[in-house]
């Protein structure tokens, strides 16, 4: 069983990047953290980070034949804009579960809307590094691999 997490733009620099808001964890602490957890339930975690909406486009369209039962996705800004990948998304029969680190929805009004939560399973946001764990043990537990 495997998962797919996929991390938008600029969250490569998380930890150093207005830690105010998005905390002093990395991504690679973040990535560690839920490989560990996925494999505790016997699921293979696989993390890949892009500033570029193409290539996670390329990964959202070939998450099912690369055997990924789920994808957790923060699309991080192209979340308020990107038609392309919320298409994508649409195109797909592998489901996604949505988040974000901020709570979105109490920052700045552009933030306010998502294009993509329309076709997703449902939103995950303003739990900092844990809504990432919550959208993980949420997909394990609708993949029936939960401990
Ligand atoms: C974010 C929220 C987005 O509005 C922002 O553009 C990000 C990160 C979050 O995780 O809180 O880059 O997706």
């Amino acid at each position: 069983k495997k998962i797919l997490v996929l991390h938008g733009p600029n969250l490569n620099l998380l930890g150093t990047r207005e830690p105010q808001i998005y905390g002093s964890t990395t991504l690679n602490d973040i990535d560690v953290m839920l490989k560990e957890r996925a494999k505790a339930a016997g699921v293979e975690l696989v993390s890949v980070q892009s500033n570029y909406e193409g290539k996670l486009i390329d990964e959202i369209q070939q998450a099912g034949k690369n055997g990924y039962e789920f994808i957790l996705l923060n699309a991080a800004a192209f979340t308020h804009y990107s038609i392309a990948i919320r298409d994508a998304i649409a195109a797909v029969d592998v489901p996604v579960i949505e988040l974000h680190i901020s709570n979105v929805h109490k920052r700045e009004e552009f933030r306010h809307h998502s294009v993509i939560s329309p076709v997703v399973m449902g939103q995950i946001a303003g739990f900092g590094v844990d809504s990432y764990i919550a959208a993980l043990d949420i997909a394990l537990r609708k993949m029936g691999a939960a401990k």
